[in-house]
């Protein structure tokens, strides 16, 4: 049977990096104050890494490794609003927008919660959403991963209008 090009969309990603002293840490394209940072080959924004890791896998698209391999000179110190951009323009191709995300972020330290409305705040302005369909929360590891920052994320999308 034909699938409908009206029926919803949904998909999940997910990301860790390693914490480095005297790194930047990024999340959802916000600067976070830090004593630690990402290490990683583009800024290590897990956030933003977790949502188009999300948003290809609503289309069986693969993940953004294929698109930016991290052994790639031209993505070193990438910002990685640029691949969620990229990958935004595939689901535009693809005939849908994000319509809801749901992310969580686990990190030891350092605290989110007074950071949490600039994310979500960046976040909608990045994805063309209304900040109550972005959703974010905070967990600690509880010390099972004192040394990583981790980002869990859905994605809702809805066909074009
Ligand atoms: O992980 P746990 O349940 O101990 O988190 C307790 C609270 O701490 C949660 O409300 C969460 O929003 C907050 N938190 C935070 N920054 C983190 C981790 C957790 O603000 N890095
Ligand atoms: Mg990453």
């Amino acid at each position: 049977m034909a699938e409908s090009s009206a029926s919803p969309r949904f998909g999940y990603g997910e990301d860790a990096h390693r914490l480095g002293d005297g790194l930047e840490l990024w999340l959802g394209g916000v600067r976070i104050p830090s004593e630690r940072g990402a290490v990683a080959h583009s800024d290590g924004d897990v956030v933003l890494h977790a949502l188009s890791d999300a948003l290809l896998s609503a289309f069986a698209l693969g993940d953004i490794g294929a698109y930016f391999p991290d052994h790639d000179p031209r993505w070193k110190g990438l910002e990685s609003g640029v691949i969620l951009d990229l990958v935004l323009q595939r689901v535009h191709e693809k005939g849908y927008r994000p319509a809801q995300i749901s992310a969580v972020v686990v990190l030891d330290k350092p605290r989110l919660g007074p950071y949490r409305e600039s994310i979500q705040k960046n976040l909608a302005r990045l994805l063309g959403l209304p900040e109550e369909r972005v959703g974010l929360t905070f967990k600690t590891s509880e010390g099972l991963a004192p040394d990583h920052v981790q980002c869990r994320a859905m994605v809702y999308l809805e066909p074009l209008p």
